[in-house]
């Protein structure tokens, strides 16, 4: 099952994922990394900086889970925009290397192959970064997502819709429409990094790592992962049923064995 580390907060757990982010890209300067966005991963992306200064970047790559279909690239919420504006530009990474599945309408029906085969030619995808949806969806894989699925259309619910209208004017200019790898895509990333925070999460990461592995809530195709991380703070641990054991797991972990 995946390895649980309970934190105190969130910039606590996104200065362990930036550590651990910063040994795979020391180790292997060709990693590859796998992007999230949304408001989870930014105390990993604000604590990535100071630990990769004056370390090559040129040859790092990067893929985004998602994107809106039909918002333009340059609309400042466009998860392209996002990720240039969090990852590409903080840590000076080649932007020609870094992928977003193309949302635009013109094509639409060919992106998600297209991303497909983008992942493949890079070798996969080394550490995936995961926030969860209030609904349980890594990506953007609504309830009732195949766990075989890969990159490709799909519709966000209401309740996704309304907790990202935070990121729009009104609940009317976001999209109703996503391109997101699928849950089959994100299965074949080599390390699985999931970070969630605060009570509103709490039932979603439990039923993640304790519930049945069901598709009804996307995130439990995480216990099919060989090497998964969970990251949660004490809010989002909440409802845990073996909490302490994690606790007491992470607390008696080997230094060497890393995340
Ligand atoms: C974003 C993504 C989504 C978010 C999730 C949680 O690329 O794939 O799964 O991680 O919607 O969003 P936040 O982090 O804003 O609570």
């Amino acid at each position: 099952m995946a390895e649980v580390v309970i934190v105190p907060d969130a910039a606590t757990a996104g200065a362990i994922v930036a550590d651990e982010i910063a040994r795979l890209v020391h180790a292997n300067p060709d990693a590859v990394l796998g992007l999230a966005t949304g408001s989870t991963p930014v105390p990993v992306y604000e604590a990535l900086p100071a630990r990769l200064a004056g370390v090559d970047m040129s040859r790092v790559r990067g893929f985004a889970l998602d994107e809106y279909v039909g918002l333009d690239p340059s609309h400042p919420e466009s998860y392209r925009s996002v990720i240039t504006r969090e990852v590409v530009e903080p840590l000076g990474l080649d932007p020609a290397r870094v992928h977003v599945p193309d949302g635009s309408l013109e094509g639409i029906e060919h992106a998600g192959d297209s991303y497909e085969r983008a992942l493949a030619e890079a070798g996969g995808v080394d550490l995936q970064i995961l926030g969860i949806g209030t609904d349980g969806h890594i990506g953007f894989n609504e309830p009732g997502s195949s766990f075989a699925s890969l990159t490709r259309v799909k519709t966000l619910t209401t309740q996704t819709r309304e907790d990202n209208a935070r990121f729009f004017d009104s609940i009317d200019d976001v999209p109703r429409h996503c391109i997101t790898q699928g849950l089959g895509t994100i299965l074949r990333a080599r390390h699985l990094v999931l970070l969630a925070f605060g009570e509103g999460k709490a039932a979603a990461v439990a039923g993640a790592l304790e519930g049945p592995v069901t598709a009804s809530l996307p995130g439990s195709a995480i216990q099919l992962h060989p090497h998964a991380t969970v990251v949660v703070d004490e809010a989002a641990a909440s409802t845990l049923r073996f909490a302490e054991y994690y606790r007491y797991t992470f607390a008696n972990k080997p230094a060497w064995q890393g995340l």
